[in-house]
């Protein structure tokens, strides 16, 4: 190479090299696309950009035009002829990587979003959401007058079909609107199946018309109120069927599947607090009101409890009940799978019931395991009748199963292999890999979850294919998911920390095919990805903690006094902020609330009684939600205090933020 040679090279290099690595900064798609390439330049998005597409994909037209017109103020319209953003379906597209697949292609005039359905193109918005700045995930208006968005070109297709989450809304109750916040959020995240735990011993949480008595009675349980021993108050809720049809329409336009899941005939307390005579005998039957209502939500091991969970399988009069609840079940949601539970049946009960032994006798079942497979096959047959599909926990492939069910395996990978190698499609919901109500860190701030932690890394390398499948048995897996049992949690910040950013490895672990998939890649890009997070006001999990100050109860406190705090180092970014206070020894003090002022004025707060103490603390995070921020203001905290139990305390408060 000649020196002038050289020269335009190395002037090329440097040209090029800053455009690379600022293209390459501004990337960061989660779930990782397949195929990414950043090409030069970039496309200004303005309220003169036009949006075209034919009239069926008007849904996916108003979702894209509904998110920028909130966060920015940016109103694109939608436009028939000419135009600069195009939405088309293509056939091609789907025939060679399946309805889900999309391409996106950005050049600095026009952005073109091809998708193998409308599926695909809805996930080709997400993509195209993500390759914008953050702010386009706020939901305040932070007013822009355009948008840069780098040019690339992708194609990308998932790994899996079932992308899933499951929540449990029988332990503790979600409102409407965070279960709404939960699938814009796995929308976000290309998740496509929500699994929806509506019944429990703790509560069973959907309207069943012709059976009331189920959320007359169950909706509700006592729940001690901690730390004032004997007190207890009514906790609960329950999803009436035209808040169900409101959801499923919410979760349709987003392209997620509702699975619902009643869990028989183990962890029925809730079922038989309502209607006792679908249990074993009537000894029992007396205590089961009682014993629903008096089971409180921080005893999660509802196996050690002495009372029977389980609905009799002997008395014909159950399969009735049961086939009207499936049958309002299956009217409401339009899913292909049903998912009936089966998991954790104490057949202790079933033993010494004349009514369950009866049965076995009768149609001929050496064991109970073989009675439990009498019971799934029957609810199999009222499924099945309505053209849907059964799906259950593994145990349900004990004492045989009929052909056609599938099967969730949770049980580690034992249940979801014995399942595939009998040829069925099996979704992996491994214990040991996807739960997430387990601690995620060992950072002593992080709230009580299950032992064994679970980081987000783990989930994100766990394997969900068992050794020596064939290619055939491997194509039966239908996907994975993240599962939340929710006993340790009842607020939207609570159900969030367990829940992200473990979705988020999940959600790459589901859509990213395997060899592309690298841990290190996807930290980098979450960096980025939780400030989208922190726009939408998600309380993700954060290891930064930071100390703001201290107490003494030296100063022998009464109801009104009011710790402050100048945050205004600390609150810099847009996002939820945790404060919590630690005391190293003495007394427990109580927290009646927590508030935030800029300038003097209260713009944020979270009312609630907050335990801190050195043995145990409870519901001691506060959770501050920051929508906009103002670089200039001076912000502070204050804490009132309720009182202290014992003697003197010295203490710290800390922030956790993002
Ligand atoms: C389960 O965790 N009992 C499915
Ligand atoms: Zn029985």
């Amino acid at each position: 190479m000649n020196y002038k040679a050289f020269k335009n090279l190395l002037l090329a290099i440097t040209l090029i090299l800053p455009n690379l690595l600022l293209a390459q900064n501004r990337v960061s798609i989660i779930p990782k696309p397949v195929k990414e390439k950043i090409t030069s330049g970039s496309f200004v998005l303005n309220s003169k950009t036009q949006i075209k597409a034919t009239s069926d994909l008007n849904n996916e037209v108003e979702y894209f035009i509904e998110q920028l017109k909130t966060s920015t103020g940016i109103e694109l319209n939608s436009s028939s002829s000419s135009s600069s953003i195009e939405l088309k379906t293509s056939r091609s597209l789907e025939n060679k990587y399946g309805k889900e697949a999309y391409k996106l292609n950005i050049t600095q005039n026009k952005i073109t979003v091809s998708g193998g359905s409308k599926t695909g193109i809805f996930y080709g918005l997400q993509t195209l959401l993500q390759l914008m700045p953050e702010h386009v995930y706020s939901r305040v208006n932070i007013k822009k007058e355009k948008l840069s968005i780098p040019c690339v070109d992708i194609l990308d297709y998932p790994r899996f079909g079932w992308r899933g989450f499951m929540l449990d809304a029988s332990r503790s109750f979600q409102p409407v609107e965070y279960v709404k916040k939960t699938l814009d959020l796995m929308a976000m995240h290309k998740m496509n199946v929500l699994h929806w735990h509506l019944t429990d011993d703790h509560g069973w949480r959907i309207e069943i018309k012709s059976h009331p008595e189920l959320t007359q009675v169950a909706a509700f349980r006592n729940q001690p109120n901690y730390p004032v021993k004997g007190e207890v108050n009514p906790y609960g809720g329950y999803y009436t069927q035209k808040q169900i049809r409101e959801i499923i329409k919410y979760a349709e336009k987003l392209h997620i599947t509702i699975v619902p899941e009643v869990d028989l005939p183990g962890h029925s307390s809730a079922l038989l607090g309502a209607i006792p005579e679908m249990g074993c005998n009537d000894v029992e039957r007396q205590d089961h009101i009682q014993y629903f209502r008096d089971y409180p939500m921080r005893n999660t091991n509802f196996i050690k409890h002495k009372g029977s969970n389980v609905v009799c399988a002997g008395k014909e009069s159950v399969y009735p009940i049961i086939n009207d609840i499936l049958n309002e079940i299956i009217d409401l949601f339009p899913s292909e799978y049903i998912h009936i539970g089966g998991d954790e049946v104490k057949k202790k009960w079933w033993e010494s019931c004349p009514h369950c032994q009866k049965r076995a006798k009768d149609e001929g079942l050496k064991d109970m395991d073989e009675l439990q497979a009498y019971f799934i096959k029957r609810l199999e047959k009222m499924v099945v009748n309505r053209g849907r599909k059964l799906i259950g926990w593994d145990e349900i492939l004990r004492g045989g199963l009929s052909p056609t069910a599938s099967v969730m395996g949770w049980r580690g990978m034992k249940g979801a292999e014995k399942s595939i190698k009998q040829g069925r499609k099996t979704v992996v919901a491994s214990n040991k890999g996807y739960y997430i109500q387990r601690n995620q860190t060992e950072n002593p701030y992080h709230p009580q979850g299950w032992p064994r932690v679970t980081t987000a890394k783990h989930i994100y390398e766990y394997n969900p294919i068992p050794e020596g499948l064939t290619k055939e048995q491997e194509k039966l897996i239908l996907g994975i998911q993240t599962s939340v049992w929710t006993p340790f949690m009842n607020k939207n910040g609570l159900w969030d920390i367990a829940i992200y950013p473990r979705n988020c490895a999940l959600s790459e672990a589901a859509w990213t095919q395997r060899d592309l998939k690298d841990w290190n890649d996807f930290e980098s890009r979450m960096k980025n990805h939780l400030k989208r997070l922190d726009y939408k006001g998600v309380s993700y999990w954060r290891e930064n903690a930071k100390v703001i100050g201290t107490w003494d109860t030296q100063d022998l406190w009464d109801e009104n006094t009011i710790l402050k705090y100048d945050v205004s180092n600390e609150i810099k970014e847009v996002g939820v902020y945790f404060f919590l206070g630690d005391v190293k020894d003495g007394a427990e003090i109580i927290v009646d609330r927590a508030v935030i002022l800029k300038d003097g004025k209260q713009i944020a707060s979270d009312k609630h009684l907050g335990y801190i103490s050195k043995d145990k603390n409870h519901e001691r995070i506060y959770f501050i939600d920051i929508q906009k921020i103002d670089t200039d203001a001076k912000y502070e905290l204050q804490l009132k205090v309720k009182g202290t139990l014992g003697k003197v305390s010295k203490g710290e408060f800390v922030v956790l933020h993002p």
